[in-house]
């Protein structure tokens, strides 16, 4: 088509094109329904610009492929607004939007007026001239009566049209509205400006302004600008009288108008619109700081009037800022409940929605080095919602020249603040986190490992219980639970002070009984409950397995016997010595293998070296941390602690699983002959059992003494089976024995 046709087909092609191109940017920018993909877009560009390429006296200013032309400026032109452009008074208080409001009525002698509620967007002002419907001048606001010609920037920003839409359009129309760049376009504008090794803007304002007066338009035209219009400076050959005709006409003639604005016609209904806008601020697509309230009716208008500044019928209703600028003084780290290792601002304080902030959160280590923060810079902090304020960005062109970068390893010399313990980075999260389980500012941590399923399966101790138990000051490490009361457990409030929610007697009821049933589970799941790093479920039941008890594990020969094999194992190449060290290491560890094997514990299978299978079990770190565990002042105070709560779990596939009654929960009721309470709860548990104070399905079975009472009538609902003294004291030494253990896949018994 484009190849061999006359010069009428090249023109009613070219008129084709240009109307087809500027369609579809009005479907794009205007009404918000493409029609077409970028791509096919493109295609059309194309064809339109080898047309014009080709025939280059049918070439006129107002074709799309005409946006970005000519050389750069030497500088911008100063001219005359022929309307001036005038600011508009402003307010953070509803009383005084309230005043305003009578104000205007008071004026026009009415109690009601109708006004129309619009975004305020913090970007730059601009006034756009079309004649006989072409782009003709962009000015910028200036000083209001005089402003910078921007005509070929602006020219490059494709929701501006350079030619209106309409068949018909007035003779002159200034429309007038606000260049500004969404969050996601000034993100992405940011991020390449890094790439490219310059520095990026300090907010999207500063980068709109930056960007217009630019004096080459190709730069420009690269900067993601948008413009949206609002009001009208001169118009001629066309009659507008209200602000709702105005935006219709925008739409009319392709100019992008705000999405949503609101018409109210009383007080209430204008406040309702300005909540209405704030709530919605968060999803639009660019920053806004306020509502613009303008009395619809433009003959209204000229009765209310103007002040030598602003218009008397318009008002800016501003948000409390939400962000604010102040001087970053120090960075210190702050050790979460979960041992992560956030790094915190410090800041000069600083006024902000309502309160006076000090310090500011700044995420993480990743976060601090893509924005690029350094103690001394110059910070801008935002609050959103409730949560602590955040540092959102740095204005680098303030930073004193001594301001290093953060690096929170340095920075923290390795070890945690709070209990000097290791500090690791975590390979999943940008977090760092502190290694120590025992760090006192773990608690929750601590307090959800030793709940967990495959550890004491506390099932009525999830994440909200803990924080609330560790919160109220209730308990500080998991053992203390069994130090707590149901009374003062049931009474723990898990809501806040306004709205309580309590965790209630029920519950800690439960809670009191799953601690005394787990009395009775095997010493791998008390030492997948210790929390100690290196060791889940699977290394805490082959660990159970090996050991008879936590004591017996705290004191392991066979760890450190492999401590030791490993130790010379990581030197083996080099000397010849430690080969001689080594042989004597692995008989070591064979020999304990066979003795622990003797003794009962689990051997590993098919094994051609005993020593190699253990090795297999329990690998370096492994060793490294339990050792270290139970040589540290926490593991110690944890195994006494146990010592005094009598919980003394033995070591899976040994006495437990033997035991008459490994995993049993035993309710006692009535009076026994001939065991008092406490004797028969001692037989109980010495026998690996626990008992329970209420009968539910739960229960394996019911000792009845005297005058037993609803506790044996609900076993017989239930079905669970009742004992008497002398059927439970035979249980109990074991006269029908109890099989808990199952042999696992790839272990001899
Ligand atoms: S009307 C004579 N409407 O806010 C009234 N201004 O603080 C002309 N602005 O200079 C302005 N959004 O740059 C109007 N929907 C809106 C606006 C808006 C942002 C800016 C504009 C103006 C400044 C006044």
């Amino acid at each position: 088509m484009t190849g061999s046709g006359t010069r009428g087909d090249a023109e009613s092609r070219i008129r084709f094109l240009r109307g087809e191109l500027e369609r579809h940017n009005r479907l794009y920018y205007v009404d918000a329904r493409p029609e077409i993909e970028d791509r096919a877009y493109d295609a059309l560009y194309r064809e339109l610009e080898e047309l014009e390429k080709r025939h280059p006296d049918l070439v006129t200013s107002d074709s799309p492929t005409q946006r970005v032309g000519g050389e750069p400026l030497s500088g911008f032109s100063t001219r005359t607004h022929t309307v001036p452009m005038m600011s508009l008074g402003n307010t953070y208080s509803r009383e005084e939007l309230a005043q305003f409001d009578r104000r205007v009525c008071d004026r026009l002698g009415t109690d009601r007026a109708v006004y129309v509620v619009e975004p305020k967007i913090d970007g730059v002002s601009l006034s756009v001239r079309y004649e006989a419907g072409v782009l003709v001048r962009a000015l910028t606001r200036g000083d209001g009566k005089t402003g910078d010609d921007v005509t070929a920037n602006i020219r490059t920003i494709r929701s501006v049209p350079l030619r209106l839409s309409g068949a018909r359009p007035p003779a002159v129309f200034e429309a007038r509205g606000e260049v500004f760049m969404t969050r996601e376009g000034f993100a992405r504008l940011n991020d390449r400006r890094r790439e490219a090794g310059e520095e990026p803007f300090a907010n999207a304002r500063n980068a709109t302004a930056g960007s217009i007066k630019q004096l080459d338009p190709k730069i420009v035209a690269q900067r993601p600008l948008e413009v949206l219009f609002y009001a009208a400076g001169e118009v001629a050959g066309l009659d507008i009288r209200s602000q709702q005709q105005l935006l219709k006409t925008f739409r009319e003639f392709g100019l992008r108008t705000h999405a949503r604005v609101w018409v109210t016609s009383s007080f209430d209904e204008m406040w309702q619109a300005v909540e209405a806008l704030d709530a919605m601020r968060p999803t639009l697509p660019y920053d806004t700081d306020g509502a613009v309230i303008k009395l619809d009716d433009y003959a209204r208008r000229e009765t209310v009037g103007w002040t030598a500044k602003a218009p008397s019928w318009a008002m800016a209703y501003k948000y409390e800022a939400e962000t604010a600028f102040t001087r970053l003084t120090a960075i210190t780290v702050q050790v979460g409940r979960t041992g992560t290792l956030t790094p915190v601002a410090e800041l000069e304080p600083v006024a902000l929605a309502g309160s006076t902030i000090s310090r500011a959160t700044l995420h993480n280590e990743d976060e601090i080095r893509r924005k690029d923060i350094r103690v001394g810079d110059l910070v801008e902090i935002k609050k959103a919602g409730e949560v602590i304020p955040a540092v959102v960005s740095v204005r680098q062109e303030s930073r004193p020249a001594s301001a290093q970068p953060f690096d929170m390893e340095r920075f923290l010399g390795g070890q945690c603040p709070e209990c000097h313990g290791p500090i690791a980075r975590d390979p999943q999260f940008v977090a760092w986190r502190c290694e120590n389980p025992q760090c006192p500012a773990q608690s929750v941590r601590r307090i959800r490992y030793f709940a967990m399923r495959e550890a004491l399966d506390l099932q009525m101790l999830g994440e909200v219980v803990a924080e609330a138990l560790v919160e109220k000051g209730l308990i500080r490490e998991p053992l203390d639970l069994y130090d707590l009361t149901v009374e003062k457990l049931g009474a723990l409030n898990l809501g806040t002070a306004e709205s309580p929610r309590l965790f209630g007697e029920k519950n800690a009821e439960k809670l009191r009984q799953a601690l005394e049933a787990a009395r009775a589970l095997p010493l791998s799941r008390w030492i997948c409950a210790l929390g100690i790093p290196e060791v889940g479920e699977s290394t805490a039941y082959e660990l159970g397995r090996a050991h008879r008890d936590l004591v017996d594990l705290a004191h392991s020969d066979l760890l450190r016997a492999m401590q030791k094999y490993y130790a010379l194992d990581a030197s083996r190449p080099k000397k010849k010595e430690d080969s001689a060290g080594h042989a004597s290491a692995t008989e070591d560890m064979e020999k304990l293998a066979r003795k622990l094997e003797a003794k009962g514990a689990a051997k590993p299978s098919s094994a051609k070296s005993k020593s190699r299978e253990w090795l297999l079990a329990f690998g370096p770190k492994v060793v490294e941390k339990v050792i270290a565990y139970f040589e540290s002042p926490a593991g110690l105070a944890v195994l006494a602690r146990l010592a005094k709560l009598g919980l003394a779990p033995r070591g899976d596939g040994q006495a437990s699983g033997d035991a008459p009654l490994a995993g049993k929960t035993v309710v006692l009721t009535g009076t026994l002959a001939g065991t008092t309470r406490d004797e028969a709860t001692d037989l109980i548990r010495a026998a690996g059992g626990s008992v329970a104070s209420t009968v539910s399905k739960q229960t394996d079975f019911v000792v009845a003494g005297e005058n037993a009472g609803s506790k044996l009538d609900k076993a017989r609902e239930l079905g669970v089976p009742v004992l008497d003294e002398k059927a439970f004291l035979a249980r109990v030494s074991g006269e029908k024995k109890v099989t808990k253990t199952e042999p696992r896949e790839g272990w001899l018994f």
